[in-house]
């Protein structure tokens, strides 16, 4: 069988190409998002290769610092990979001259970038990047698919000081942009800047991402759930009612364990993602910043919809940086029944500090 190259098939339309070609969109627009947004596409070709060959080149397995076993600042075990995804994106995003401070999964505090120490430009850029380097890390050892999920605000206050807390804690509605790399049978990097959700395959024999799916819609038919079911018995009960409700409508379960890889799934053949919170821990366990409010955007720009327990979750504005939150994010009239029979509920979770 004849397989043409990918760049063949779709005509010549690179992620770089086509970041530019949006920018004419927005008036006064400067270029600075758009160097940005190829500049995470560079250091997300980086991780895809290291990701690609982990087996081979001894970066498997869990990360240690002078001889112990490390932990994130959420005492969630490191591996190798989430280290080097990270200081890979810290890296490549700190030479942006556009990019002012950044706050990732994996560091306790904010990172500030000031271009003036070096020489490079002049004090503080005007973005703030949210990032969880690499999503679903402990898929890496068995092969499975992981991710990269991001998200970019604008700053609010004065370029002159360095970044503080508030400038990231802003609600999903006001990203800027927001997107996902999916390390997978292909790799994939998928964004939003507000208008429409677009996502672009990686050819690696020529090292280019090529828009392969414009315009990313969830699809009329609602397909799949996705949910650990070993987190629902100490939850609300009306998520297992909807559960069942989901399995009587004919829908059917996936799971990876990596958000992106269920939440890429999801969009295409449509479906919901439920990370819940517990009444022993109501806040859940994903992170507000660097998981859910970048893929609820996403969802909101390819027709779907986010909520945690209560609230539609682009109106909530984080108090923390390492804040987490229950998610249920996907086809919108998925996520407006489950909301509707939550609201009905007899057991609620109750509402998690800082919201
Ligand atoms: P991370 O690897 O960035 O810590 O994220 C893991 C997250 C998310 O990707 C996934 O959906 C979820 O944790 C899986 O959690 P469970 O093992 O509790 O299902
Ligand atoms: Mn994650
Ligand atoms: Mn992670």
């Amino acid at each position: 069988i004849f397989i043409p190259t990918l760049y063949a098939m779709i005509g010549v339309n690179t992620l770089q190409e086509f970041v530019v070609a949006r920018q004419a969109d927005f008036a006064g627009a400067t270029g600075d998002l758009s160097r940005l947004l190829t500049d995470i596409g560079t250091a997300a070709k980086m991780v895809n290769m290291h990701v690609n060959s982990a087996g081979l080149s001894g970066i498997l397995g869990v990360h240690k610092a002078q001889g112990n076993t490390s932990k994130n600042v959420q005492g969630e075990l490191q591996q190798k990979l989430d280290v080097y995804a990270d200081e890979t994106f810290t890296r490549v995003l700190k030479s942006c001259l556009k990019v002012g401070g950044i706050v990732s999964e994996e560091q306790p505090g904010i990172i500030h970038v000031d271009h003036s120490e070096r020489g490079e430009g002049r004090g503080y850029g005007k973005y703030m990047v949210c990032i969880d380097p690499l999503d679903g890390s402990s898929n890496v050892d068995v092969n499975i698919s992981v991710g990269t999920i991001f998200g970019i605000y604008r700053r609010k206050s004065p370029l002159i000081d360095p970044a503080s807390t508030s400038d990231f804690l802003q609600p999903a509605g006001a990203l800027v942009a927001a997107g996902y790399v999916l390390y997978g049978s292909s790799t994939m990097l998928v964004y939003s800047t507000g208008g429409g959700v677009n996502g672009f395959t990686f050819d690696p024999s020529i090292g280019e991402f090529f828009l392969s799916h414009p315009n990313m819609q969830f699809p009329e038919e609602e397909r799949v759930y996705s949910v650990n079911d070993a987190r629902i018995s100490n939850t609300d009960p009306a998520i297992s009612a909807f559960l069942s409700d989901c399995r009587d409508r004919g829908m059917t379960a996936r799971y990876t364990g990596a958000l992106v890889a269920d939440f890429h799934r999801n969009l295409i053949q449509g479906g919901i993602y439920l990370y819940p919170g517990s009444f022993d821990q109501p806040e859940g366990k994903l992170r507000m910043l660097y998981e859910a409010q970048p893929l609820a955007f996403l969802a909101k720009q390819a027709g779907g919809a986010t909520c945690c327990h209560h609230h539609d979750l682009l109106d909530i504005t984080p108090t923390s940086l390492h804040q987490r939150t229950p998610l249920f994010t996907g086809h919108a009239s998925s996520i407006a029944r489950l909301r509707s029979m939550m609201r009905a509920s007899a057991h609620p979770i109750p509402e998690p500090a800082g919201v």
